[in-house]
């Protein structure tokens, strides 16, 4: 008795606690070596999912597996592990177990991400769908508890400036280009006034709401050419569609854009860097300094626009459309390659990488939906391909920031964004004054402990 009394004390004091109907995450030692430490359980139970196929997804994701249509969370056993685990976190209290201010900024990140899931519309559910009131039930007991361990976990604004910078950590280790944010150097911030650049990123089809893009252009010539190129792209006064003359190709498409925008030579390169936004301990949004994830294009071939490209671009079909000419990398963060300090936690995916769509799948759970397979497993897609989908059209063509030709979807806008440099300072600032304007930024506020 005296015994079975020690263990529990040594659990519940080191947060090992072995009580749960759901078996932990198997082996996730994220956040601490060992895998049943509260910390680990709390983001096993929230970010690792198995598949109808009996696998498991979502280990150290940056993202959690969580869509418009996921029932994961808010019913059923994985709802009641969260719950139970939360409930813990809140009494023991878990953030005393871990004093590391970089592990409580990316603890903190995952929880935001989960909490402004919960507050986002859910529906297209996998039959039978949860009814109104199940959802509101589930989302009920999770938010409070989230917003309350998002608040403790929150750090000074002092240790968030004194986070480290992973991305030049990367660089150093070679796992990315250097140089990527001197503001003399090659690259250049690149931005519009009016908002954050990155709308489809950061928006509300995405996950990434939580974070600061940055969008950074590179001519092959140097700083001042890429300068050049803004202001010649700016300076543009021609229409910005013109008629399909070709009588085989207008039924599909009646128009295509203009082939005379200012062009971008070979060599050039685009990057996209996501990085978190936290929540300091007086409850303001504030940009980290940690890098989450970086995709990179480079343009090998720069074909000429006519209304055979335009609408190559727009067939995804392997094959009709090849590479569009460029090299798609992406960069992604682990969370134990950032604890553990190799290569600031960033690493290069491979080319034929598959992953979950999470970003326009028009919010179905695709690990819910693959109990319709066959095979039950989840259809994953190639990451690389799924970049050409988007960014398919020659050069210019599919700088998405400037206009997403691809994504319009029959709207066709007679104005591109007008973007010029933007010191990456201010693309933070607009980054968080536009979180600080979002309706589930008002509803953690209001459920922010006082
Ligand atoms: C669902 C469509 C979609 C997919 C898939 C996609 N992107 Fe994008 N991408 C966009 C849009 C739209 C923008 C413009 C910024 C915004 O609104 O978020 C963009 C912006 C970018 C930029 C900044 C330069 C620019 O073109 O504006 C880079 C670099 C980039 N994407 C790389 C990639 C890479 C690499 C992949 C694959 C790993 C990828 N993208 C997948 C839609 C997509």
């Amino acid at each position: 008795m005296r015994l079975a009394l020690a263990v529990f004390a040594f659990t519940a004091a080191a947060g090992l606690a072995p009580q749960t109907d759901r078996p932990p995450a198997s082996g996730v030692s994220i956040y601490h070596p060992h895998p049943h430490h509260l910390w680990n359980r709390l983001y096993g139970a929230l970010f690792v999912r198995s598949g109808p196929d009996g696998r498991e997804y979502g280990r150290d994701r940056a993202d959690p597996l969580l869509w418009i249509g996921s029932k994961f969370l808010l019913q059923g056993p994985a709802h009641d592990d969260a719950v139970r685990v939360l409930t813990e976190f809140v009494e023991t209290p878990g953030e005393t177990l871990v004093g590391d201010p970089l592990k409580r900024a990316v603890m903190q990140r995952d929880l935001w991400i989960v909490f402004d899931w919960l507050d986002a519309p859910h529906t297209n559910f996998l039959k039978p769908p949860l009814s109104d009131r199940e959802v509101a039930e589930g989302v009920r007991r999770l938010r409070g508890p989230l917003a309350t361990v998002i608040a403790r976990l929150a750090l000074t604004p002092d240790q968030i400036r004194k986070l480290p910078d992973n991305y030049a950590a990367a660089a150093r280790a070679g796992a990315a280009p250097s140089g990527l944010f001197d503001s003399a150097g090659p690259w250049v911030s690149v931005g519009r006034a009016d908002g954050p650049t990155a709308r489809a990123h950061a928006g509300d089809e995405g996950p990434a709401k939580n974070s600061t893009f940055l969008v950074m252009l590179r001519l092959p010539d140097g700083r001042a050419a890429t300068l050049a190129f803004l202001d010649r792209l700016r300076a543009f006064q021609g229409p910005l569609w013109v008629d399909t003359t070709d009588n085989d190709l207008r039924p599909f498409s009646p128009y295509y854009p203009n082939p005379n925008l200012p062009q971008f030579p070979i060599g050039t390169r685009v990057a996209l860097v996501r990085r978190a936004l936290v929540v300091d301990a007086s409850g303001r949004v504030v940009a980290s300094p940690l890098t989450e994830n970086v995709q990179l294009r480079t343009y090998d071939r720069v074909d000429a626009m006519n209304a055979r490209a335009f609408l190559g671009a727009h067939n995804t079909d392997e094959g009709m459309f090849s590479t569009a000419g460029q090299r798609f990398e992406e960069l992604r963060w682990s969370r134990a390659a950032l604890f553990a300090g190799r290569s600031g936690g960033l690493a290069a995916i491979a080319q034929d990488e598959r992953d979950f769509l999470t970003f326009s799948a028009k919010g179905f759970d695709i690990l819910d939906r693959s109990v319709e397979n066959a095979s039950r497993t989840p259809q994953l897609a190639v990451v690389t391909h799924m970049c050409r989908d988007c960014h398919g059209a020659p050069g210019v063509y599919s700088f998405n920031s400037y206009l997403p030709f691809r994504l319009l979807d029959g709207r066709i806008p007679q104005a591109p964004a007008r973007l010029s440099e933007l010191p990456i300072a201010d693309a933070e600032r607009i980054a968080v004054g536009w979180k600080e304007d979002r309706a589930e930024w008002r509803a953690l506020k209001d459920l922010w402990p006082r």
